[in-house]
């Protein structure tokens, strides 16, 4: 049984809803509660016990060597965490915290050796969203918490997605409502000179390189057989039943892929934004991701997208691109990903 606690993340005093009261305990008893965040929905557990966090790992499917990011909801919870915090840290905390950025610090030992896999460092960030630090609080330690979906399948952005994937397998969820960035927290490694992105995210490159200057990608970002620094970049992810391409050039280009694959007998769905909602009239099934206009928007709608595809009998997805620019570099990697880099 997995309980549903509605909460409204605009209420007053939101550390006395009893949801967020019963959800804290279950948390500090060593339970496992799905939660919203900024970015998506979280699965959390006690970061300070094996036990329970081991039981993040069952729910999800989870390989246990892909270590989990730490959520704290006040920065004196940090010092526990780390061994040192390095002064380039401090400064992208004061900018980003609370908000979508992960930093990756040298590790205390003091958190449960399952949430670092073994890695001499720990991931930490402070969510920017009232439910996730009510419940941080009413814990009373920090949270462990990956995307609270299955394995392999796109981060839930809804409530009704962590549903989907997780029914009976976590002891609850606090349904705020959909979430606002709608991709992952950026992962900034703090441990290398220059910082390093590990993987984009709701905090942009242009925002970090006008905070700190030099800002390094990992070479599994631009290289796709490089062997990633965060362990979780080398899992295929975000994918659809169905295989998805992605289609460069403009919808005409687009929509002759749509053809030939309807002219083979193919089942097609494309993905696309508002502006193109009707170009692809041949196409079995259309999900429409926000306005390429403003890609914070396709941000925000690329997972339910993603999902919806699921919901019908498809042979091959095409996919618009996006100029990886901003908030479009995040976009282009989650969707490199569902595509397994497959691009014509
Ligand atoms: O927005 C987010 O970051 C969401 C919400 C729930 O906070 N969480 C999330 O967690 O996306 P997850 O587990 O799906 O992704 C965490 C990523 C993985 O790629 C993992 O390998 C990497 O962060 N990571 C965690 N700890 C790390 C470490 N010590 N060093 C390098 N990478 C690490
Ligand atoms: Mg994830």
């Amino acid at each position: 049984m997995t309980i549903v606690w509605k909460v409204d993340p605009d209420a007053a005093n939101l550390t006395d809803d009893p949801g967020i009261r019963e959800a804290g305990l279950r948390i500090k008893r060593g339970e496992t509660v799905a939660f919203p965040t900024e970015t998506v929905y979280g699965l959390g557990a006690n970061a300070l016990s094996n036990e329970a966090v081991q039981k993040i790992f069952e729910a999800k499917g989870r390989p246990g060597d892909n270590p989990l990011i730490v959520h704290i909801s006040d920065r004196v919870q940090l010092k526990d965490l780390v061994l040192s915090v390095p002064r380039e840290a401090e400064v992208l905390m004061d900018a980003f915290w609370p908000g979508p950025l992960t930093i990756v610090f040298p590790a205390s030992g003091r958190v449960a050796d399952k949430v670092t896999a073994g890695l001499p460092t720990v991931a930490v960030r402070m969510p920017d969203h009232p439910v996730a630090r009510a419940l941080i609080e009413a814990a009373g330690v920090p949270i462990a918490a990956p995307s609270a979906n299955r394995s392999g399948r796109p981060s839930p952005t809804t409530a009704a997605h962590v549903l989907e994937d997780l029914t009976g397998r976590i002891a609850g969820i606090l349904d705020g409502g959909a979430t606002g960035v709608g991709v992952e927290s950026t992962v900034v490694d703090a441990t290398v000179r220059p910082l390093t992105i590990l993987r984009p995210g709701g905090v942009t490159r242009e925002q970090l390189v006008a905070c700190v200057g030099e800002v390094e990608s990992d070479a599994a970002l631009t290289t796709p057989d490089a062997k990633p620094k965060a362990p979780g970049m080398k899992y295929r992810h975000y994918a659809p039943k169905a295989p998805v391409y992605l289609v460069t050039g403009d919808c005409e280009r687009v929509r002759r892929f749509v053809r030939q694959a309807k002219a083979e007998g193919k089942a097609v769905g494309v993905l696309t934004t508002a502006e193109h909602r009707d170009a692809y009239p041949d196409a079995d099934f259309v999900a429409v991701a926000g306005r390429r206009t403003d890609l914070a928007t396709v941000a925000h709608g690329l997972y339910d997208a993603l999902r919806a595809f699921d919901s019908r009998a498809l042979d091959v997805i095409f996919s618009e691109t996006f100029e990886r620019a901003g908030i479009g570099e995040a976009i282009m990697n989650r969707l490199n990903k569902a595509a397994a880099h497959r691009v014509l």
